[in-house]
Formats: structure tokens, sequence, C-alpha cells
């Protein structure tokens, strides 16, 4: 097996990126993904629109991502889809889109936890990024993530803390969208951020047990601040908008460094792996590196296109199920809630 070469056709439809990618081994010999702008002019991601997007999109991007690796569909070993986490009229589309060509090829098909491939993607062979060591922690932070887990190995993984409300990503873009700030939000706040002092307006660390968060909290005092501030000076915002922007995004570093830390400490695991979209925040990238020093962490960020939704997360969590012969019955359905086993 070890010098055999294992092509896998992935597709990632969880959420608002349709995806196709092909894997050799642990290798990407391609990674296509169509982002839907349509949610942008809503504020947020609207589920119907997402799956029709998805239904438009599938058939072009999986025949991309086969030209761009340069081989035919008759090598593909195995289809690897994402069952879940996610809307279920954005997996319905990528599930049944798989289900058809693994019948259709005659070829396996393996099923992925949209969580866990966000946490395997540190394992995709790249000259750019390490690959961590077991056990580690893995934070996966999103506009629709936010969990610290424990891997003891690949398939051995422990939730020890999410949210409970707003994903870490929610947090930045409703805090943008109350700034008048397009969606998604987050990238702004960390460009503002960057000129902006970040201890100007503080506000208040949530008390949230265990390794838990909680944003919710954060986005109400931002909004009753900016309605009192606003209502002395119509252009407070526009006046302060780089101190504001620092001042929320240290916050939230402040937030997630301190559940990280906690998480270490009960764990004794210094190793942190970082995912999800989020963790191109140069706060947070700042706030890691600053802990390898300072706290004696090793910390791991995939490249930016494995961090956010993409289909070659999918295809490597493929590899590694195909090497294991742990592939899905043809009856199988998406999965909206399908937490980490
Ligand atoms: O992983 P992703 O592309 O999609 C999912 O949510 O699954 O993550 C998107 C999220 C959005 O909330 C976006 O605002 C946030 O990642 N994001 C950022 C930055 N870049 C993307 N948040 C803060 N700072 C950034 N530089
Ligand atoms: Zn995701």
């Amino acid at each position: 097996m070890k010098n055999q070469k294992i092509y896998i056709l992935a597709i990632e439809s969880s959420c608002d990126d349709t995806s196709a990618a092909v894997m050799c081994n642990n290798k990407k010999l391609s990674n296509v993904v169509a982002t839907q702008k349509i949610h942008e002019e809503y504020g947020g991601v609207v589920p119907e629109l997402a799956s029709r997007a998805h239904q438009q999109n599938i058939v072009p991007v999986v025949h991309q991502a086969l030209a761009k690796a340069n081989i035919d569909k008759k090598l593909v070993s195995a289809i690897a889809f994402t069952r879940g986490p996610g809307l279920l009229g954005s997996l319905l589309v990528g599930t049944s889109f798989a289900k058809s060509l693994s019948l259709g090829l005659n070829i396996p098909l393996i099923e992925v936890n949209h969580m866990q491939a966000h946490i395997l993607a540190h394992f995709i062979e790249d000259q750019e990024s390490k690959i961590p060591e077991f056990p580690f922690l893995a934070c996966t932070i999103s506009g629709g993530h936010t969990q610290i887990v424990l891997v003891k190995d690949y398939f051995e993984m422990e939730i020890l803390g999410e949210t409970l409300d707003d994903a870490i990503g929610e947090a930045f873009d409703k805090s943008a969208k109350l700034l008048g700030l397009p969606y998604p939000g987050g990238p702004l706040i960390d460009k503002h951020a960057k000129n902006g002092q970040p201890d100007k307006f503080p506000f208040p660390i949530p008390n949230v047990a265990g390794l838990n968060f909680s944003f919710s909290g954060l986005k109400t005092s931002i909004k009753y601040f900016i309605e009192k501030e606003t209502a002395d000076n119509p252009k407070f915002i526009e006046e302060n908008l780089e101190d504001i922007c620092a001042s929320i995004q240290s916050t939230i570093v402040k937030i997630l460094m301190r559940k990280i830390k906690k998480a270490v400490k009960q764990t004794g695991v210094r190793r942190i792996a970082i995912g999800g979209g989020v963790s191109a925040n140069s706060g947070i990238r700042e706030a890691l590196q600053s802990a390898e020093t300072k706290e004696g962490w090793t910390t791991y960020i995939p490249k930016f296109e494995y961090c956010t939704d993409n289909a070659a997360m999918i295809g490597i969590v493929g590899y590694l199920k195909f090497l294991k012969g742990n592939f899905a019955a043809s009856d199988t359905t998406a999965k909206a809630r399908y937490v980490i086993a």
C-alpha cells in the first residue's frame, strides 16, 4: 500500500463555498473553491440561496478540479464528501453528487466530518507548513465554528470546549456590521485595527465556565457602547474607527488566548494548531507567535488555502480513511448536526 498512489476526489459543500479537490495520497493536486458572493448583500449566509448556488457550481467545480490535477476520473480511487455538520440544503447537494459519482464510477465513497477535516488539514503535506505531532490542541475558529479539541490521534479527538452562542467569526462580523462595515467584516476589522489603539475602549471579557466560549455578550456591549457614543457625537464611529476596531479585536484575541492557556494548563499539551477562516487574523497570529517564546508553545497554522472551507481538507481525511478501509454505505445521508466522534 505504501508506494501505491491513491487518488481521492473530494467534495465540500457544507456552507457557502462549493469546493472540489484531487489528492494524490497526502498531497494536493488541485483545490478549487467557488465562493458565493450572493450572500454579501444580505449580510450573512442565506441557506436557500447557498444550496441553489451549490447546485449551479458543483459540476463545473469538479470538472475544474480534475482538469487542474490533470487526471482522468477513471484514475480516481474513491470519492470523499462532507457529510456534516453544516446547512442541510448545502450538504445535500454535495452528498447526492458524491453518491451518484461513486455509483457511476463504481468506486468507494468516504464520508467526512467537516470539523475533523479542519483539524486534519494540518496533515496535508506542504513545504510551507509543519505537521503537528500527537497529542495536540486544535482550535477551529471560523464564521461557523469555535472549538478547542484535544487530538490524540487522527481519529481520536475530544472536544474540550466550544461556543455556547455565536462563533468567533460571527463576533467579528456582527461587530463590523454595528460599525456599518460590509459582510464579512472580520478582515476589515483586522485591517482598521492595524493603526488603532487596542486599549482605547475596553470591552468586558465574558466569564464562561471551563473551556467554553460565549461571544453574544460582546456584541451586545459593543451595540450599547456605539449607541451611547453616537448619541453624543454622530461622527463617533468615523472619527474613532481604527481605535474601535483595535479594541474589539484585542478583546476577541484575549478571550481566545485565555481559553487556550487554560486548555494547555488542563491537558499539559503545548502544541497548538489553529484552523478556520479567523486564523487569518493578524492579532491572533501575533498572540500565538509571542506565546511560542513566552509560554514555550509550538504553534501550527496551515496555509490560508487550507484554513477556510476547502475540499483538500476533506481529501486528506478521505485518504486517511481509505488507508483504514473506512468506507461509507451507499445509503448514507447528509447530517446537519454531526459531532466529532
Ligand atoms: O472558514 P471560513 O472561510 O468560513 C466558515 O465560516 O466556515 O471563515 C469565515 C470567517 C468570517 O467570519 C470572516 O469574517 C472571518 O472568517 N475572517 C476574519 C479574517 N479573515 C476571515 N476574521 C478576522 N480577521 C481576519 N483577518
Ligand atoms: Zn468550516
